[in-house]
């Protein structure tokens, strides 16, 4: 109003505007009363949805007109996050009641797991979201009342961590643990392995520290703690994500006997660049998959109270965008564009979040010019104010102090600044907050309410998971709690669903090679990986022994017999001798069939720092491979890897090939159990396997190009292809073969015409448009096998391109021999939405293919659109 205004006007035109904003707020608390009141009765009736209701009508009557959250608000409201993200980010700014806040409260709904059947199998109720969870509503008292106690110091305590057992970046930051405990000066400590050192530590922080503020322990417990799984990109390509649930409860119940109450993982990074070793720690390539697998680990490890003595907090790393590293090389830069960002690397993260993950590492790479772990879009906008995240944000191990490298801080004080401005709450090792935080806030260059929101954020997750009332482990139950037998059955399933059979062509008597009858004769087991037991349990191996691993060829001699069972080691996996080959081409010579154990060494070409420009068999490897089919011998290739590799010749000449990634202790008898058939291979990829590395990075979610190659009539020449390469897979992401076959029928729609203008309504938590798609699978086979069903999408049309496929929903359904089931899907507007090009997520008008199918790369096509 301009200023020149008298008095009297200006009275008015303010009476007014308040007028309006109440009717404004009365209009929406009636609105919002009403639609909550119309879900709750079509829902079942119960006393959960009337208390939702009353929940959700009180904490409205506590937002009052000023535009400023009252005390409590915030725990009031625990159910309804986007609601909670309106009050507390967007009202203070002015913005209007989201559709997505309509729709929490109106529907009383937890915060979406993935949508999808295959996400929505889960037996456990899940998790901590709410009660029992970070954003627990008792929790905000207690941690004020603490708060309020500590002097600066002691909240910049929080805020530090060190690693104090066996260390797993370079350094280890300072060692006089002790000592700093003792004052109050650490957080959490990591690496440690044994109850009775965590149990040491912990006494020195309870009983020596002026508050007794506990530690919190971490280990990376990636893919099992004593008890280890397949790698996580074997868990993945399981497609079942009860089963890696189950996995992470397993892990969580282990490690947590023995103090540790904090994993770093899931590592939710998409990855498109087998290059990049670390790709062997997530779920692949595709962000749906991805957030189903995420919300999965999530669960598991968190349970259904953070509280409870077996649960430990999870932490979805690298937060976001390294897994896009240039040219695979681990560590390198990204760039990545906002809708690319928004489609492909953050809904794995969304989801953990929306899991209630306890925490979120920053990362290591720079992300459009930004170190990931001084990024505040990423770590502020997004992730706190879009999402409403409430955990903690811990920094990669050291990954404060290389913003230095990175070129934006010439000194420590300004790159622990920098960190912590941009909203990493703990610095992982490198010390810097330890050594400048303080001084910072001393010098007003960083306010020390931002010291007070990290140490909320700490301390939030360590009320949560009951710290402060159990502090220590009962050292004497560490051992009885591993190993468990039914962990072991867990472990096997897991293992053999994670195989993906490759390739099964005829072998001598004119039928596939596998399965192989266990009358075979004598079978020679030959290669570096038959009689490995390190090598089995992965890049990460936590507390996994090898003396716990079954390995493959122990557990041949025991299917088989000594008697009919030959073996060699052939080559090592990187060097060998002339001897050795020559020993396994004569072992080769005397037996009736080959199985051939390769791939790479886990610990030293998997992983982190493990990235390869080469994706062929390492050292000799080949050379046996070929040697040993020149005998004419029928030969399965089974290859052990953390990555596909690049093997044409193979995939040409050997007729039988299992990927069976690595798979954890109870790899033997699942590979036995699989070759021989009394298990069904039922993993597919969950990563495009290229022909050659200079294909990659290969995923199967790409963009058509003005000039795709392959089309029919066109002109070879101006396209977008390789002179020396297809542009196609060698297989493609979704593909696993089984001793049965399946049969698809057409893929049905529920309709074919969907409105852009309802779609988007739906998307704002108005009236869902459900969108149901179906086709009948049937097993044409003799045995009884489980098949991966896929949904995909394509849109075209749209103001952004989209990908040629999109995976958006999947299902594993087991078949008897002949049976046909019906696969139902149900998509809710999200499956249809788009980062547009004014950064929004919303519904366009376009053209859309669908197909059910068995991988990304097959199906039949049907055809809808949407109209504005
Ligand atoms: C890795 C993280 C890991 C951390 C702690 C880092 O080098 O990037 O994934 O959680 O070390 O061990």
């Amino acid at each position: 109003m301009p200023s020149s205004c008298p008095n009297y006007v200006r009275s008015y035109v303010n009476a007014a505007r308040n007028f309006l904003s109440f009717l404004l707020l009365a209009c929406v608390i009636f609105l919002l009363a009403s639609q909550s009141a119309e879900r709750v009765q079509s829902r079942p009736s119960g006393a959960g949805a009337l208390d939702q209701k009353n929940d959700f009508n009180a904490a409205l009557k506590r937002v009052n007109k000023n535009s400023v959250v009252p005390p409590g608000l915030e725990a009031s409201l625990p159910r309804f996050p986007a609601l909670k993200r309106w009050a507390k980010f967007e009202r203070p700014y002015g913005a209007a009641l989201s559709r997505a806040a309509l729709h929490d409260a109106a529907s009383g709904a937890a915060p979406g797991s993935v949508a999808g059947p295959g996400a929505a199998q889960s037996s456990v109720v899940g998790p901590s979201v709410n009660q029992g969870g970070i954003a627990d509503s008792s929790l905000g008292s207690k941690v004020e009342a603490l708060l309020r106690k500590m002097t600066l110091d002691e909240k910049v305590g929080q805020l530090v961590q060190y690693s104090a057992g066996q260390p797993t970046g370079p350094g280890t930051g300072r060692t006089d643990y002790k000592d700093m405990i003792g004052k109050g000066q650490i957080g959490s400590l990591f690496n440690i392995s044994k109850a009775r050192d965590a149990n040491a530590f912990q006494r020195i922080a309870v009983e020596q520290s002026r508050l007794h503020v506990p530690l919190l322990f971490g280990l990376d417990v990636i893919h099992g703690f004593r008890t280890e799984f397949p790698i996580p990109l074997g868990l993945a390509s399981t497609w079942n994500p009860v089963l890696v649930e189950k996995a992470a409860r397993v892990a969580a119940r282990e490690a947590s006997a023995t103090g540790i109450r904090w994993t770093f993982s899931p590592m939710v990074d998409i990855a498109r660049d087998a290059r990049w070793g670390r790709m062997a720690e997530g779920a692949g390539e595709d962000p749906f998959l991805g957030s189903a697998m995420a919300a999965a680990y999530v669960r598991g490890y968190q349970g259904s109270r953070l509280d409870a003595p077996d649960s430990i907090a999870a932490c979805a790393k690298h937060y976001v965008g390294y897994g896009a590293a240039e040219g695979g090389r681990d560590y390198n830069t990204t760039e990545i564009s906002e809708p690319t960002l928004r489609q492909i690397y953050l809904p794995p993260f969304r989801s953990a979040v929306n899991a209630g993950t306890a925490s979120i590492m920053s990362g290591f790479n720079a992300l459009n010019g930004i170190p990931t772990s001084a990024n505040a879009f990423t770590l502020k906008q997004i992730l706190r104010k879009e999402w409403g995240f409430q955990g903690i944000v811990d920094s990669d191990w050291t990954s404060v102090a290389e913003l230095i490298p990175h070129g934006i801080a010439n000194d420590g004080a300004t790159a622990a600044r920098r960190a912590f401005l941009a909203g990493v709450d703990m610095d992982m090792v490198s010390s810097l907050y330890h050594d400048h935080l303080e001084h910072l806030v001393q010098t007003r260059q960083v306010p020390e309410a931002a010291v007070d929101e990290a140490v909320r954020n700490v301390l939030r997750v360590k009320f949560a998971l009951g710290l402060f009332e159990h502090p220590y482990v009962d050292e004497t139950k560490e051992d009885a709690a591993m190993l468990r037998p039914d962990y072991l059955q867990i472990a096997r399933d897991a293992a053999e669903q994670s195989f993906v059979l490759l390739k099964n062509s005829a072998g001598p008597g004119g039928v596939p090679l596998l399965p192989v009858s266990k009358s075979v004769g004598k079978v020679a087991l030959i290669g570096p990986l038959a009689n490995d037991s390190a090598n089995m349990l992965g890049c990460w191996g936590a507390l996994g022994r090898a003396e716990d691993v079954t390995s493959f060829q122990t557990a041949l001699l025991a299917y088989l017999g000594n008697e009919n069972v030959l073996s060699s080691k052939g080559t090592g996996i990187s060097e060998g001798s002339d001897q050795e080959m020559g020993d396994a081409i004569a072992t080769a010579q005397k037996s009736d069939l080959v199985i051939l154990a390769l791939g790479e060494n886990a610990p030293e070409m998997t992983g982190e720092a493990a990235s390869r420009s080469k994706l062929g068999l390492p050292g000799r490897q080949q050379e046996l491979l070929e040697k040993v089919l020149a005998t004419g011998k029928p030969v399965v290739l089974v290859l052990f890897s953390g990555r596909p590799l690049t093997l044409p010749w193979a995939f040409e000449n050997v007729p039988a090939v299992l990927a069976a990634w690595f798979p954890g202790l109870e790899a033997g008898p699942a590979l036995v159990r699989t070759l021989f058939g009394e298990s069904n291979p039922s993993g597919k990829l969950v990563v495009s396997w290229p022909r050659s590395v200079g294909q990659e990075p290969l995923y199967y979610n790409a963009l058509n190009t003005g000039r795709p190659a392959n089309q029919a009539n066109g002109d070879p020449k101006f396209v977008s292809r390789y002179l020396d390469e297809q542009n196609s897979p060698q297989f493609p992401f979704g593909y696993g073969l089984s001793y049965t076959s399946f049969r698809y029928g057409p893929t049905e729609i529920g309709g074919k015409q969907l409105k852009a203008s309802a779609l988007n309504t739906g998307l704002h938590g108005g009236k869902d448009t459900a969108f149901t798609v179906t086709a009948s699978v049937t097993n044409t086979g003799q045995r009884s096998g489980d098949e991966v069903v896929q949904l995909y999408i394509r849109l075209q049309g749209t103001r952004v391109a989209q990908p040629v496929r999109t995976l958006k929903g999947f299902e594993r359904v087991t078949l008897a021999p002949g049976e046909t089931k019906n696969v139902h899907f149900t998509l809710s507007p999200d499956a249809f939405a788009i980062w547009n090009d004014h950064n929004q997520l919303a519904v366009e008008p376009a053209r859309v293919t669908v197909w059910v199918s068995p991988d990304s790369a097959h199906g039949s096509p049907t055809e809808l659109e949407i109209v504005p």
